[in-house]
């Protein structure tokens, strides 16, 4: 699905032209995949436009740059004002947001240190990313994520998506719409751009943040909902065969929001339709992002932005 563009971008503190926002090809970032980026989605609601879970989001970033000491020179008001000014400009809503900071042109050693921090924010319309309204038909990778110590999945770096193209890329190869990494000691660990949920037996299961997961802003709001509802939750290690004896399992993530799982190595799900714990958080996830259910945990920042969808 090609990008739609729209007018502006965030570069450095101002307003640059869609078209302006480029880069020399021997930036650090291009040869040594030095980037920390987020994913965050802008709702409309019935009485204007929401950015969910700006501030987490925005935390998460400067999170991923203290991780690979890639200081930004922005707090954390400051990025969301900048997430807030970008969209508001151009006036695109629902749309998917995409801070990046960059080791930009400077050196060309595997040491980033002499290559300036680049920071932009885009803003564009963006559908839904797991495909199947009817449930997704997912596999098992061949691949594993990123072992301990090795790539930092806390960590939301370009780099780290090396490895979740391969997993989609085998996935879409085979006829699926999606892969499960399993990490290196063969547990479940997430899908190339998501989380991963199951139910058993009435219990929500999500795997730990150690079995080389990313920290997602949506799983956390799951385990929030889940815990409102009064639904028992399970974080831990879990092995593969439990994809395949679970009665519901569900992707979330930014860009995948709820997304629930029909089958996985063509074995089916419960009995293959969205379960009712599923459907309860998903309602619920909905319902709040689209502002027909109250924003109990005020999870949506207001922007200024005429509804366009
Ligand atoms: C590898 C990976 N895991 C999980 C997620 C879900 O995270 P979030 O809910 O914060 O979008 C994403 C998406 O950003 C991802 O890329």
């Amino acid at each position: 699905m090609p990008i739609e563009t729209t007018p502006n971008i965030w570069f450095n503190g101002s307003l640059i032209p869609w078209e302006k926002a480029n880069i020399h090809v021997m930036s650090h970032v291009i040869h040594y995949g030095s980037s920390i980026f987020e994913g965050i989605r802008c709702y409309t609601q019935p009485t204007g436009a929401g950015v969910f879970r700006l501030p987490e989001h925005m935390q998460r970033m400067l999170d991923s740059a203290k991780i690979y000491r890639m200081p930004l020179p922005y707090t954390l008001d400051q990025l969301n004002q900048a997430v807030i000014e970008v969209v508001e400009a151009n006036g695109v809503a629902p749309c998917y947001i995409r801070p990046i900071a960059i080791r930009g042109y400077g050196e060309i050693g595997v040491n980033p240190k002499g290559c300036p921090i680049d920071v932009y924010i885009a803003n564009f319309p963006w559908g839904k990313y797991v495909a199947g309204h009817d449930g997704a038909d997912v596999c098992v990778s061949s691949w594993n994520r990123l072992a301990p110590n090795t790539m930092p999945t806390l960590a939301k770096a370009g780099a780290n998506y090396m490895n979740s193209q391969l997993i989609r890329m085998e996935a879409e190869a085979n006829g699926y719409v999606e892969g499960i990494g399993l990490d290196v000691n063969g547990l479940l660990s997430e899908g190339s751009g998501e989380n991963l949920f199951l139910v058993r037996n009435g219990v929500l299961y999500t795997t730990p943040l150690a079995n080389s997961v990313l920290s997602g802003i949506t799983r956390d709001s799951i385990l929030t909902l889940a815990r409102h509802f009064g639904i028992p939750v399970v974080e831990q290690a879990l092995p593969r065969e439990m994809l395949y004896i679970c009665d519901e399992a569900f992707f979330t993530g930014t860009a995948a929001e709820v997304s629930h799982l029909r089958s996985v190595d063509r074995i089916q799900i419960g009995d293959g339709k969205k379960g009712p714990i599923t459907k309860m958080l998903a309602d619920e996830y909905f319902g709040i992002v689209n502002g027909t259910r109250p924003d109990r945990y005020n999870w949506l920042t207001p922007v200024k932005v005429a509804s366009n969808a």
